[in-house]
């Protein structure tokens, strides 16, 4: 049974009757369209906690004008079978109104992690996910929210301010969930052609060599090229960045002396596939 939750109000009740009965939460926050990677989420919320709350809600704030917000897939009634299955308890669907008010003029704006990589190619992203996962955990104010390592730079960035912000929530991370071909699940794969989808595991395939070549010791440079000719060669068009950074702060590096990440955006037709692996030191 799926409880369906359409504003705060009755988000804030049913977690208060849950907190009286001694129980936990865990939030696990979407823009829907869900596949196995939110279902892998909402498992491991399960596992950290008594009941999962999933919230799905298609933030406008993230999308710059020319982006994809208002053809972004939406399937509630899917989604929500979805998570039933997966035994969520509730799913917390607000509208873009009572999220966002009239009058509406709070920023949150987060240095460090957001910088460079997708910051860079989208700019208005980062800023756009602080507010609205701020907003979601002082709604919901959960013991634990759970994120993807598909969208690292997001973990990391949200891992900051809500230790920058004291917000009572442990911040949780689960490792990218794939096709069997390597491709990482993205409600956006839903945009590849039959022939695109068939190229697109190359992504996962270069940065997986590229992170086995650095680890034994192959020079950054010489790596970063291979990866790009790869990617070209698969049938990728513009390659917005491939880069190490480190795996925890995110800073850039040449050199794999801690656990990094080699991170990547590209596009294939019209979706912007993005991936990353960790590179081990050796
Ligand atoms: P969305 O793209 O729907 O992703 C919701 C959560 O699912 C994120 O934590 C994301 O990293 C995780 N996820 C997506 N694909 C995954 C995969 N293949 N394996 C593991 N986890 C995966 O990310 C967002 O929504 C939004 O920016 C949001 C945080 C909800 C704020 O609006």
């Amino acid at each position: 049974h799926l409880t369906v939750l359409r504003n705060v109000a009755d988000l804030r009740a049913q977690v208060a009757a849950w907190r009286g009965a001694g129980q936990t939460v865990a939030l696990v926050p979407t823009m829907g369209a869900l596949h196995d990677g939110h279902l892998a989420l909402v498992r491991r919320g399960r596992e950290l906690a008594d009941h999962v709350i999933a919230s799905v809600f298609v933030n406008p704030t993230q999308f710059a004008p020319h982006e994809d917000f208002d053809r972004y897939p939406r399937d509630e009634a899917g989604d929500a079978a979805k998570l039933a299955s997966a035994g969520c308890a509730a799913l917390y669907a607000p509208t873009v109104r009572g999220m966002y008010p009239d009058g509406f003029a709070t920023a949150i704006s987060v240095g460090g992690p957001s910088e460079g990589l997708c910051g860079s190619f989208r700019p208005q992203m980062f800023g756009g996910v602080a507010i609205v996962v701020t907003k979601l955990f002082l709604q919901a104010l959960p013991d634990v929210a759970v994120f993807g390592e598909k969208d690292y730079q997001q973990l990391m960035v949200i891992r900051r301010f809500t230790r920058d912000l004291d917000i009572p929530v442990r911040v949780e991370g689960l490792p990218t969930v794939r096709e069997a071909d390597g491709l990482a699940l993205s409600s956006r794969n839903a945009y590849l052609s039959p022939d695109e989808r068939a190229r697109a595991p190359e992504l996962n395939r270069a940065l997986t060599v590229a992170a086995a070549a650095l680890t034994a010791g192959a020079e950054l440079d010489g790596v970063l090229t291979a990866v790009r000719g790869r990617i070209a060669e698969a049938g990728f068009g513009a390659i917005d960045y491939v880069e190490l950074r480190d795996g925890e702060t995110l800073a850039p590096i040449t050199r794999v002396e801690r656990p990094a990440r080699l991170l990547v955006a590209a596009w294939l037709g019209k979706a912007r596939l993005i991936d990353n692996v960790p590179v081990q030191p050796a």
